[in-house]
């Protein structure tokens, strides 16, 4: 099956005892047991440990991602947190790209720290990096692609064949692209990370998360996790999340095209320094992009001549596009990481990595281009 049949049938049937197309949210805590000779018959027990609707998503997003399993959690951090659960044992070490989300950076400084594991943030855009930093305690290499916010790319399939030849499982958090543009698991990777929350809810309706494997055995590893730590998505959000994935293409393709406008205008405009998009010329890893993803996203960044105060100014005088956390949905958003999203991350760090005290992060939805264009006109014109 092609991409968008996949994304509408892959894990869904119509319901056996109703016929019902959507797949019924099933809200139920247990699952009644034939006899004790055939306990788990239908394959279910309790719903932390698997629920009819939860693995209908998970069907759905393995199948998109072209791989073995896919297992759901209550949030995108949930499933970052299973992958290090999984993978690493106190004294252990992990190699992160430097520019991560900001929340996978405290997860790692914060919380794994005090259980003794040890990281390394480097820049994963050259994977000569990773190679350098690989030490004999090395078991796992998380890198995020394009990364949040300064989107910055990393060659999946290079940093994953140094991976496979180290015997290092690799996973790629591949929120920002989806597998509508970007399947890491056919460039080589072995795990993925998704937020959920972001392009394949796409509608602000629910936070969950995902985690991919390309093996059965990697899944296996992932499960137990899940079910121990139970951290499993709810019913209910599966549900919504269904839905939204049916249109995981169509909401792409638009948003992508309003962020290519969006980005030119902005690249036009003499009170703007600097915007970086994925699909201009002018970003730096514009090619790499094109030889590993489908599409350019709809995630883009800018600094104002002004810097941090005219950034700032700019995001209390536009009125359609909405200062909030959160990306991926079909509102447009504008975000300041230094405040918002990133601010788990220490300043120095932050200006390592790029991310700027004047970074205007924007996530770009589905209205007319024209209309957010004159919105940001509006507001430039202001400060
Ligand atoms: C790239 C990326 N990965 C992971 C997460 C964490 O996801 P959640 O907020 O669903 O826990 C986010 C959240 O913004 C993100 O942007």
């Amino acid at each position: 099956m092609r991409f968008r049949t996949k994304q509408i049938h892959a894990g869904v049937t119509p319901d056996p005892t109703t016929g019902a197309i959507l797949t019924p949210i099933h809200q139920s805590t247990t699952f009644v047991q034939p006899s004790v000779d055939e306990y788990m018959a239908t394959g279910y027990s309790y719903s932390r440990s698997g629920n009819p609707t939860v693995r209908a998503l998970e069907e759905k997003v393995a199948a998109l991602e072209n791989a073995a399993d896919a297992a759901a959690f209550g949030t995108g951090m949930a499933a970052t947190n299973a992958v290090m659960l999984a993978m690493l044992n106190a004294g252990e070490h992990v190699i992160f790209s430097d520019v991560v989300y900001g929340g996978t950076y405290r997860l790692a400084t914060q919380v794994y720290r005090r259980f003794g594991v040890e990281y390394d943030f480097v820049d994963t855009s050259n994977p000569a990096n990773v190679a350098a930093t690989v030490k004999d305690n090395t078991r796992l290499i998380f890198t995020e692609t394009p990364a949040n916010p300064t989107l910055k790319v990393t060659d999946i399939a290079a940093v994953s064949e140094f991976a496979t030849t180290a015997g290092i499982p690799h996973c790629v958090d591949n929120t920002f692209l989806t597998p509508y543009y970007q399947r890491p698991i056919e460039l080589g990777a072995d795990l993925i990370v998704h937020s959920t929350t972001k392009y394949l809810d796409g509608h602000n309706a629910t936070v969950g998360g995902a985690v991919v494997a390309r093996t059965d055995e990697l899944q296996e590893k992932i499960k137990f996790i899940q079910n121990s730590t139970g951290t499993t998505m709810s019913p209910q959000v599966a549900w919504l999340t269904l839905q939204g994935v049916k249109t995981l293409s169509e909401r792409l393709d638009r948003q992508s095209a309003n962020a290519m406008q969006i980005a030119r205008f902005l690249e036009a405009h003499p009170k703007v320094t600097k915007v970086a998009y994925p699909g201009l010329e002018s970003f730096p890893q514009h090619e790499l992009v094109k030889k590993q993803a489908s599409g350019f996203g709809a995630m883009a960044w800018f600094e104002l001549t002004g810097g941090l105060e005219a950034g700032k100014k700019l995001m209390g005088l536009v009125q359609l596009w909405t200062l909030a956390e959160n990306l991926g949905s079909v509102e447009s958003l504008i975000t300041h990481p230094v405040t918002m999203t990133h601010a788990a991350i220490e300043p120095e760090e932050r200006l390592r990595i790029g991310i700027t005290d004047g970074l205007v992060r924007i996530s770009v939805g589905m209205e007319d281009a024209e209309d957010l264009i004159e919105d940001l006109d509006q507001a430039l014109h202001r400060i």
